[in-house]
Order: C-alpha cells, then structure tokens, then sequence
C-alpha cells in the first residue's frame, strides 16, 4: 500500500494514534515568523548586555574618578590595626588597615562574590569573606581562594603629613 497520505494511510494507523492524532511534520514546523521573532529577541538580548557592560564600565571609570576626601590621621591608625570608612560615597565602605608601620592598605570591603563585608585577619594577612569562606591577599587584596572571582577594589590613598586621604579607587579584573 503507498503511503501517500490518502485515506487508506488514515486507516492503517494504529487504532492510539487515532486517539491522539498529532501531526508530527507541522508540529515540528518552525514558521518563518517565530524564526524572526527568535532573531529579534535574541539580538535585543544581545544590545541589551551590551548596554549592561557599557553601563557597568561607566559606573567603574566614575568610581576612579571619584572626589579627594579625608578619611583618617595617621596619629589614629594604630599599626595592627584595621577601620571602615566609607568611600567613594556613604553607602561604600572600605577598609583602611595598617599592617606595618610604614605601610597603610586599603581596599572596599564588599566582597567581590556577593558583596558580603570583608573581614581583615591581619595576623594571617588575608581579608576573609565569611559568607562563602572567600580570601583575598592582604597585601594586594587578590581573590587567592574561594568562590571571590576578582580582586577587591583598591583604595588610592595620599599621605600629607598627618592626614590621610582617599583620592581613588583602582577596580581590578584581575
Ligand atoms: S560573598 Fe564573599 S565569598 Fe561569597
């Protein structure tokens, strides 16, 4: 018997497929439509992570360019030590340690996994997220172990006499 989708076909199917008669070959039929609207969509998805990226690089060249403020004295940063301050504006914080005598570190405190508080282990010079056991290096705030994909921000910080400043930050991809 051909099988040329005459009547004779219908009657040779098993008696289930009468019972859920799908046509296969149209349901699998990709219509030049959804075929253009798949294109359009997934192209809109694409300007639109571009635009994210462009926004994101926007939002970290103004960080760098951030204002000069005043964040401690020298006199008030005993050595061993570590404070917060808040920087580039209040809702940042950031940590300004002093591991040695002659050396002043500071980095933002949101951890660069997902922005949980950092905490400084001076002793074992690490910066040490609690929320997923993340590290970074204390002495170059390099993500060294855990889920932490970059470096903390660094702080640019300027020494005049007593005081000091915070005069930028340095975002770091790796
Ligand atoms: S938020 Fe810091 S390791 Fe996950």
């Amino acid at each position: 018997m051909a099988n040329d989708g005459t009547r004779d076909d219908a009657e040779a199917q098993p008696e289930w497929r009468k019972d859920f008669p799908i046509d296969v070959p149209a349901d699998q039929y990709v219509a030049r439509r959804d075929f253009a609207k798949f294109l359009v969509l997934t192209s809109a998805a694409f300007v639109a992570g571009q635009g994210w990226i462009a926004a994101q690089d926007l939002v970290r060249k103004n960080r760098a360019t951030a204002a000069r403020a005043r964040i401690g004295l020298l006199s008030e940063t005993p050595i061993g030590t570590a404070s917060v301050f808040r920087y580039p504006t209040p809702h940042d914080p950031c940590l300004l340690i002093r591991p040695e005598k002659d050396v002043l570190l500071a980095y933002s405190q949101a951890c660069t996994h997902l922005s949980c508080a950092v905490v400084p282990k001076i002793e074992e010079g690490v910066l040490y997220c609690p929320c997923h056991a993340g590290y970074f290096d204390l002495k170059t705030g390099r993500n060294i172990a855990g889920p932490p994909p970059r470096p903390l921000p660094r702080i640019v910080l300027a020494i005049e006499g007593d005081e000091i400043f915070a005069v930028g930050v340095d975002e770091r991809t790796v």
